[in-house]
């Protein structure tokens, strides 16, 4: 039994939370949250964006609870600081709890910045523990799929690419944290990297990459709309904001063409990921079960029992991740295409 703490009883912190409640190799033993509701269980009203809304009152018998995350970070009995905190809080958190000797999974995106991402991978390079960054998408089911599918061959090279995923502005946060871009970076931080990292895990790195992008209701970069441009191989655009009017539902979709078949997923028209095959078949492949949430942590905590690190996501790829972000804002900013070197 691996006995987690979460930090952060949010969106992302109760559904982690739900996750490990039904987990057979894994146990909450401690939560953290400034707000005494949280840790009194009165959780009906955690917002969110994606996923199942339900909420109730849970009860809390036999957890500790922490209004300071340094003292559940500091507490013995937890071998897993999970970190769902506002973005402007996963540096000093992360670090922390990885200088703790804990396992550490944190909520994407990596850091606010390149400069604070690297500082963690740093950490993360010196510790004890493991470090998972949670880029969900890698795991979710509809993208994994098609990923290993890719990576098998059987559909030939990647030729065009449409990563899309967009929303209206979430506001159910604390304090609205993330309509304050110093704290999340915007949508081209805490939206779009979600592609981002998928693109990079699909494709490697490109040689340039240019991006159109306009402030909105966080006051940074809320929509964007990206070019990555690999030498002699698939165009790619990834488009990404969170400027649509609610309520305007959450969506992510993606159309990737390979020579010998497109990949075609919707959220929005509810039907499965399709292959329209160059044979004139469409295949409907077999889906994993649960969501990119659940997988992840599973995938974690299997890491944990086995003594294996994480190799799907690392440190290193998430602070990739967190780069391409900032030449996509240098590219807007200067209007010019940006080299990767
Ligand atoms: N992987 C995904 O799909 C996904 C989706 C949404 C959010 N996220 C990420 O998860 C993280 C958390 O986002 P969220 O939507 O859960 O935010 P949230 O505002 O819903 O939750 C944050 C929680 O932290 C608590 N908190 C804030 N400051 C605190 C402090 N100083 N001390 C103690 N508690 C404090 C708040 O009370 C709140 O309960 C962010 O990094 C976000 O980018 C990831």
């Amino acid at each position: 039994m691996v006995k987690v703490g979460v930090i952060g009883i949010g969106f992302m912190g109760h559904t982690h939370y739900q996750i490990y409640k039904q987990h057979k190799k894994a146990k909450v033993v401690a939560i953290a949250d400034y707000r005494e509701s949280r840790l009194r269980g009165e959780w009906g009203d955690i917002g969110g964006n994606v996923g199942d809304m339900k909420r109730e009152r849970e009860d809390l018998t036999g957890i500790s609870t922490y209004k300071k995350p340094m003292d559940l970070i500091n507490d013995p009995n937890v071998e897993l600081v999970d970190i769902c905190m506002p973005t402007d809080m996963h540096k000093e958190l992360a670090i922390a709890a990885l200088k703790a000797g804990k396992h550490v999974f944190l909520e994407k995106p990596m850091a606010r910045d390149s400069k604070e991402a690297a500082e963690i991978a740093r950490a993360a390079s010196r510790a004890k523990g493991y470090f998972m960054v949670g880029h969900c998408i890698r795991f979710w089911p509809e993208y994994e799929v098609t990923y290993k599918l890719i990576k098998s061959g059987k559909y030939g090279k990647v030729r065009e690419v449409l990563l899309r995923r967009v929303a209206n502005p979430p506001t159910f946060a604390d304090k609205n944290w993330f309509m304050k871009q110093r704290r999340s970076g915007g949508a081209i931080l805490d939206l779009h990297i979600h592609d981002i990292d998928y693109a990079l895990y699909l494709l490697g790195k490109p040689k340039r990459v240019w991006a159109w992008g306009s402030k909105g209701p966080s006051g940074g970069i809320d929509v964007v709309h990206a070019g990555y441009e690999y030498s002699g191989g698939a165009h790619v655009t990834i488009i990404g904001g969170w400027a649509y009017h609610a309520p305007f539902p959450f969506n992510m979709e993606f159309c990737i063409r390979c020579d010998k078949g497109t990949f075609l997923y919707d959220m929005a028209t509810g039907k499965p990921l399709t292959i329209y095959t160059d044979k004139g078949k469409e295949v409907v492949p077999k889906l994993p079960d649960g969501t990119g949430w659940s997988r992840e942590l599973d995938y974690f905590i299997k890491c944990i029992e086995k003594k294996t690190k994480p190799e799907v996501i690392t440190a290193k790829s998430s602070l990739e991740s967190v780069k391409f972000v900032e030449l996509e804002r240098k590219s807007i900013e200067t209007g010019k295409a940006v080299p990767t070197k």
